[in-house]
């Protein structure tokens, strides 16, 4: 079973889509592992989004993410990293299929509600960033 980091962004949590977004992992049938609300700070932007680092949409990726509090989450099933990408729609919301979360709930390519890991490695890297071993269980 893969185990995947699955965040509610500052937006989906400010227009109430969090019980949304978990319910629709819950009904999939993946297993909740870790939950937590938090506030990003600059320091662990710069990390989760390393790879962004220095590209032109980076200050105000930012800036957004660390504009309010996100919701925090590790779910684990078969595939789990690929079904949750899915499950999402590609990032840019305008063109996310009906059905996912981006295309069911956002018209933004920036303001996309929901982040999931895009690998196997990003994963593990990502749940190390946001929990500690003793907060999954
Ligand atoms: P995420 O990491 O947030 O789950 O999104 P993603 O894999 O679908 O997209 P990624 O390429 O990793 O980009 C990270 C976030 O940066 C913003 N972005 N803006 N204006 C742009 O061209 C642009 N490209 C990316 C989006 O908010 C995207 O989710
Ligand atoms: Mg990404």
């Amino acid at each position: 079973m893969d185990r995947t980091f699955v965040m509610v962004k500052p937006n989906g949590v400010a227009r109430g889509l969090v019980g949304e977004v978990v319910a629709r992992f819950e009904r999939r049938g993946f297993t909740l592992r870790g939950m937590k609300a938090l506030r990003i700070d600059r320091e662990l932007a710069e990390r989760h989004y390393a790879e962004h680092i220095g590209k032109p949409f980076f200050e105000p990726l930012a800036a957004f993410i660390t504009s309010g509090p996100v919701v925090a989450m590790v779910w684990e099933g078969r595939d789990a990293v690929a079904v949750a990408r899915a499950m999402m729609g590609v990032t840019d919301s305008a063109q996310a299929a009906p059905g996912t979360i981006r295309g069911d709930f956002s018209l933004s390519k920036e303001e996309n509600v929901v982040h999931g890991s895009d690998g196997l490695e990003s994963a593990a890297r990502e749940i190390g960033l946001f929990f500690r071993e003793d907060e999954l269980v």
